[in-house]
């Protein structure tokens, strides 16, 4: 190649690395791309194609090397330029006031001193250096003194610069400078992270933080490239260079002008507005994409602060104002079961009481059998149980290292825990069944469901009642509640001749509900009350229903063949057939009402996305139902999103709503706001 021709592919060899450079921190670091992935790729491809003609151009600080790296046999240790110290905690205002109070009578400058407040991030510490703007070591924390040499892994995370300054005309980085900064997952990564582990019958990680550490400390730097790591950095543990940092504040501007993500903060003249930071990350801790265990207050000038000097590892100028905590440990004392009007029996966990954020915790949930056997949870085991927002307490794992032995392996039920009839699990589906229609406790939440108010709508019927029902053999199945008379629930505890009047009454009433309601209080397996509402419009009456084949149900739109089979073989059984019988004989048979009028469209214009289960109706009920009265139903939260509803079990959708300040809403808000009580 002519020489003039090999120096102007120097020089675009050059800006390649550049751009790349500054496209990656556009993405990574100041998440604001400005070219497509497309673009993105062309340029990589094109540097690719250059190194592969030259290799012997090729620096380590190359976009392509990345991922270069071969499997290490085990980590370098190497020892850190400086100590890499850790914080004193507080956990509430009355030690935070003690702590300036402290530092105010070592050195009374302090009471002139303006703070920095930054969120905690719940990872783990990173120690990058550079040499003339080139990442040339990066180390874990280790014991502050020595950590280990993670440099390859770390060239894989794409926040991480390879060279600074990153965009063309930042300033001129210092001869030598160490950072420092916190790598971690979010919240969505690590779910999709656990999930792929699980298909692929991998161990998954008990919470982003183990993840992140777990994926940093991967002897292939192939798998951390594939592990969605980020990096925020809040500290300069080494400056040789001209103009070094004064203020904390400066050395968060100056690793941002030099291209480093840094974390957010504020600069606060006083305790009270420490304090009011404080508060404002509480706040927002609950819908943060990622994991925040406190705040970071900091002398803001960093010469005072290093005056006040350290004790142990901790530095006496700055403290962590931990958050109250989400997540503690106690014993599962046993595992109980509980059986639903389906017929599902769902495990729950039986705790020695403990407080989280205020609340004791008695129990929690289980999730499901599989959940169980999964995460080796034992009786006896010292667990980790959760509560975060108002999501129901669950067992996040056992700590395998506290166990002692005399743990014992659960044996999921292979009977009812009510009836004793033999449980069915059925194929493709984590649910254990007890398939005994009979079975009490199926009976009385059957019976509750029944009578429940977007059922028949039979008020005074609650749990309690429909157990007292069951229990004293008054009811066999719901159609035995119409033949109910005053006299047979005087005997029950609690039941004065007005309260029986009453409920006799509010059972008589129900009769008139329409098809719809009564379609919905079979308690059909699939069938909500907006799939009742269809069924209705197409069906006569219960006969016609239950004349239906499978293939008609199935063709009706938003009913899947798993649905139109529920439906199909609820008619089949012989002992439903009995129960519609006897309906008709008490006249609780309702006709169809004549096609409604168009429905009005209350929620035209609204965008709607739905994260979590909702109580009594599927996905696709809750998606026709909203679409029925004029909303747009996605699947994901963006700044557009209306609102978001939020079942049981959210998933990151609550994080990022929260974050958008996307309002949120149950199922129950959305019925008394546009539902039937709504005057629709
Ligand atoms: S300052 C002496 N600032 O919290 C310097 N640490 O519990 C101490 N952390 O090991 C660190 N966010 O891994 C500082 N904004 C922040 C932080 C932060 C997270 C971590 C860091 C440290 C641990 C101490």
């Amino acid at each position: 190649m002519p020489r003039d021709d090999e120096q102007a592919l120097r020089q675009r060899y050059e800006e390649l690395k550049r751009l790349i450079h500054y496209h990656n921190y556009r993405y990574y670091v100041l998440n604001d791309p400005i070219i497509s992935d497309y673009e993105y790729d062309q340029l990589m491809r094109e540097l690719k194609a250059i190194e592969e003609a030259h290799p012997e151009w090729v620096t380590p600080d190359s976009p392509t090397q990345r991922a270069g790296a071969p499997p290490a046999e085990g980590f370098r240790k190497v020892r850190h330029p400086a100590p890499i110290l850790s914080l004193a905690n507080v956990f509430n205002d009355a030690e935070l006031d003690a702590w300036l109070e402290r530092l105010a009578r070592l050195n009374p400058r302090v009471r002139e001193a303006d703070f920095t407040v930054e969120p905690k991030i719940d990872g783990l510490t990173v120690v990058l250096h550079y040499r003339d703007g080139v990442f040339t070591l990066g180390a874990t924390r280790g014991d502050g003194e020595e950590g280990e040499d993670i440099t390859a892994n770390l060239r894989t995370v794409r926040a991480v610069p390879l060279r600074i300054p990153v965009h063309p005309d930042g300033p001129q980085p210092p001869p030598y400078i160490v950072v420092r900064g916190e790598a971690y997952m979010t919240h969505q990564d690590f779910e999709a992270l656990n999930e792929r582990l699980r298909r692929e019958g991998q161990r998954t990680f008990a919470n982003p933080r183990n993840a992140a550490a777990g994926s940093l400390r991967q002897l292939d730097p192939k798998v951390t490239a594939a592990r969605p790591l980020h990096l925020l950095c809040y500290q300069i543990v080494v400056y040789q260079g001209p103009n070094p940092p004064r203020t904390q504040w400066e050395v968060l501007r100056t690793l941002e002008a030099l291209g480093f993500p840094v974390v957010e903060a504020d600069l606060c003249p006083d305790l009270a507005c420490v304090k009011r930071a404080y508060r404002k990350w509480v706040a927002r801790r609950e819908t943060w994409p990622y994991d925040l265990d406190g705040v970071v207050i900091k002398i803001n000038d960093l010469a005072l602060q290093q005056s006040l000097g350290v004790v142990g590892k901790d530095p006496r100028g700055m403290v962590a104002y931990k958050f109250p905590a989400r997540e503690v440990t106690t014993i599962l004392l046993d595992i109980k079961v509980n059986v639903g009007r389906t017929g599902v029996l769902t495990p729950y966990a039986v705790l020695e009481p403990v407080e989280i954020g205020g609340v004791v915790i008695r129990k929690a949930t289980l999730h499901n059998f599989d959940y169980i056997r999964e995460k080796d949870i034992r009786i006896g085991d010292r667990v980790i149980v959760k509560r975060a927002g108002d999501v129901i307490p669950y067992i996040v794992g056992p700590v395998v290292s506290a166990r002692t032995g005399k743990e014992r392996v659960y044996e999921p039920p292979t009977h009812c825990p009510v009836c004793g009839a033999p449980v069915e699990k059925v194929e493709g589906e984590v649910a254990v069944y007890c398939i005994n229609a009979a079975c009490p406790a199926q009976l009385s939440r059957n019976l509750e469901h029944f009578a429940s108010r977007e059922a028949m709508d039979i008020e005074g019927l609650g749990r309690k009642i429909a157990e007292q029902l069951v229990q004293a053999r008054l009811v066999e199945d719901v159609a035995d509640l119409y033949y109910l008379k005053v006299a047979d629930l005087l005997p029950l505890e609690g039941f004065a001749q007005k309260k029986a009047e009453n409920l006799i009454a509010a059972i008589q009433a129900s009769k008139d509900r329409p098809l719809e309601r009564l379609i919905y209080a079979l308690g059909i397996r699939g069938v909500g009350a907006v799939t009742a509402r269809w069924l209705a419009e197409r069906y006569e009456d219960l006969d016609a229903l239950a004349q239906a084949t499978e293939e008609d149900l199935a063709a009706i739109e938003g009913i899947g063949p798993v649905t139109a089979r529920f439906i199909v073989d609820w008619f089949r059984r012989e002992r439903n057939r009995k129960v519609l019988e006897k309906l008709r004989r008490a006249g609780v048979w309702p006709r169809a009402r004549r096609p409604a009028e168009a429905r009005p469209q209350p929620l035209a214009g609204l965008t709607f996305v739905i994260t979590g289960a909702l109580p009594g109706l599927t996905r696709e009920e809750a998606k026709a139902w909203l679409e029925a009265r004029g909303a747009k139903v996605t699947n994901s939260v963006s700044r557009k999103t209306s609102y978001l509803i939020v079942g049981e079990n959210p998933g990151s959708k609550l994080a990022k709503a929260q974050a958008l300040g996307v309002p949120t809403l149950s199922w129950e808000e959305v019925l008394r706001r546009w539902g039937p009580e709504s005057g629709e």
